[in-house]
């Protein structure tokens, strides 16, 4: 699935990002949502990681497992944003954002999956917050899965690797969609899933840390069919999440629904009901069937396509040409692909491996996303920059120089007729940056570890002034 990211092969040219590039608020849409992201393990990172009935989760416990994270660092306390969640609405709201990004921590609502009972706390914890959201003015654009699920499922069931899975992720979908979607009009169901596979069952990096053949020798097991498996759970998954929303909800509710993909990976399934046929032409690859009804539930299963972009790499055609075949061949051509070309790199780097800053992608991207798929509308779900926490001060200009010239990016997609209708700034806050722990910090507000006071950067404030479209724009 995430391999026809080949057919993106546009080579873009190196390039360095416009000092003070001119964006208004203005040059978007009426209605367009601005807003910020956050995640419930990370930074809605929610802390409170055992409080009011929620069960463990899988990165509970892959983040106490010593040696996992960056100096053994977790997100039991993270920004404790459960606590805080109404400084933190106060925040968003002198910011100006109209709408906010964040996820349900399926532990929370079911801490013992479809077999248990809902959890009254989690779901009075998640009301306050929609509620509060709402008084403000600021749109809930919610996300259902954001990499945890409840510990439980990935033992009794076998995690992602299991049909049981759909099931379960239905299941927590409704759950969510009768509790919250009488006021949550956004919604997306999985954030990055490919991403979180590629870590998960190739890499070796996220829980359950397995891996395929590249990366070998993974404690917990290798196998090169278990990414494409749990990738096809997960699409069904969605697609029958999708199918309970419209036929059940829906009619009352009136809600939007998507998924969001890295900018690696492509929408076919979900708009076309199959895998490209480019992907079944790829030697060596045992690309799993979806059933005639399979095909008919994830046919046009999106409303609208989020869309998380922080970079823009070289990549390889390896199935048609250059490259040896085979589907090893393919795994290893996708995972090679840098940002570098003949040594030249292909923008500025930022605190993040394999993140470099050029804005020209972003344009691209939406051109092609709005050509392959017929103009779906388009929400840039997260777009952020961080630095490693040592260089991190207050005054992070580069910060502000990098969303001005995505924001540019974003104006020239949209004057070319792209759908976009949001974008939203990873993160809020400060967080928990998986792997890296509290290594590297992407947050418009700096976060105190110890205190964990919110303190507003540079950048928080041209964000402000933006939104309120006032002429002090740099
Ligand atoms: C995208 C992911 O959704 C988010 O969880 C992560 O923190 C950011 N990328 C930055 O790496």
């Amino acid at each position: 699935f995430w391999y026809s990211f080949v057919l993106v092969s546009s080579i873009f040219s190196a390039q360095s990002f416009k000092e003070n590039e001119e964006i208004r608020r203005s040059q978007f849409p009426d209605g367009f949502l601005f807003g910020a992201s956050t995640s419930s393990y990370q930074a809605f990172v929610e802390g409170a990681y055992l409080e009011d009935g929620k069960s463990l989760s899988n990165w509970d416990v892959f983040c106490h497992t010593p040696g996992t994270i960056e100096s053994n660092e977790n997100g039991d306390v993270a920004d404790d944003h459960y606590h805080r969640y109404l400084e933190d609405i106060e925040l968003m709201h002198s910011l100006g954002m109209n709408s906010y990004r964040f996820s349900i921590s399926w532990a929370r609502i079911l801490p013992d999956g479809m077999l248990g009972k809902t959890n009254p706390s989690g779901i009075t914890f998640y009301n306050k917050l929609i509620d509060h959201l709402l008084l403000k003015g600021i749109e809930p654009f919610v996300t259902v899965h954001h990499n945890d699920m409840p510990q439980v499922l990935e033992q009794r069931d076998g995690g992602w690797l299991s049909p049981l899975l759909r099931e379960e992720f239905a299941h927590f979908a409704s759950i969510c969609f009768k509790s919250f979607g009488d006021r949550v009009k956004y919604w997306i169901t999985f954030n990055e899933p490919n991403l979180m596979i590629e870590f998960a069952y190739i890499r070796g990096w996220y829980p359950p840390a397995r891996c395929s053949t590249p990366f070998g020798n993974c404690s917990s097991g290798n196998s090169d069919t278990e990414p494409l498996i749990a990738m096809h759970n997960i699409l069904i998954a969605h697609a029958t999440a999708v199918d309970t929303y419209r036929r059940v909800f829906w009619p009352k509710q009136h809600g939007f629904i998507g998924i969001v993909a890295n900018a690696h990976m492509m929408f076919d399934p979900l708009v076309h009901g199959d895998y490209p046929s480019e992907m079944r032409e790829c030697p060596g690859l045992e690309l799993p069937r979806f059933s005639h009804n399979e095909k008919q539930l994830l046919r046009g299963s999106i409303d609208f396509i989020g869309f998380n972009h922080y970079s823009t790499l070289y990549v390889k055609d390896c199935i048609h040409s250059a490259c040896p075949l085979g589907g090893d061949h393919a795994i290893k051509g996708f995972l090679n692909t840098t940002g570098y070309r003949d040594g030249v790199p292909i923008g500025e780097p930022t605190g993040m491996p394999r993140f470099f800053v050029v804005p020209r992608g972003m344009e691209k991207m939406l051109d092609y996303l709005k050509q392959r798929y017929n103009n779906k509308p388009m929400f840039i779900t997260e777009n952020g920059y961080s630095l490693p926490t040592p260089q991190t001060e207050l005054q992070d200009w580069n910060r502000i120089k990098f969303h001005k010239a995505y924001m540019a990016s974003v104006a020239r997609a949209i004057r070319n007729g792209a759908d976009v209708r949001g974008y939203f700034i990873w993160s809020l806050m400060d967080n928990f940056e998986w792997l890296s722990g509290y290594t590297t910090r992407f947050g418009l507000y700096y976060v105190d570890r110890k205190t964990l006071h919110r303190t507003p950067k540079l950048s928080a404030g041209w964000f402000a002034s933006f939104l309120r479209n006032s002429s002090h724009n740099d």
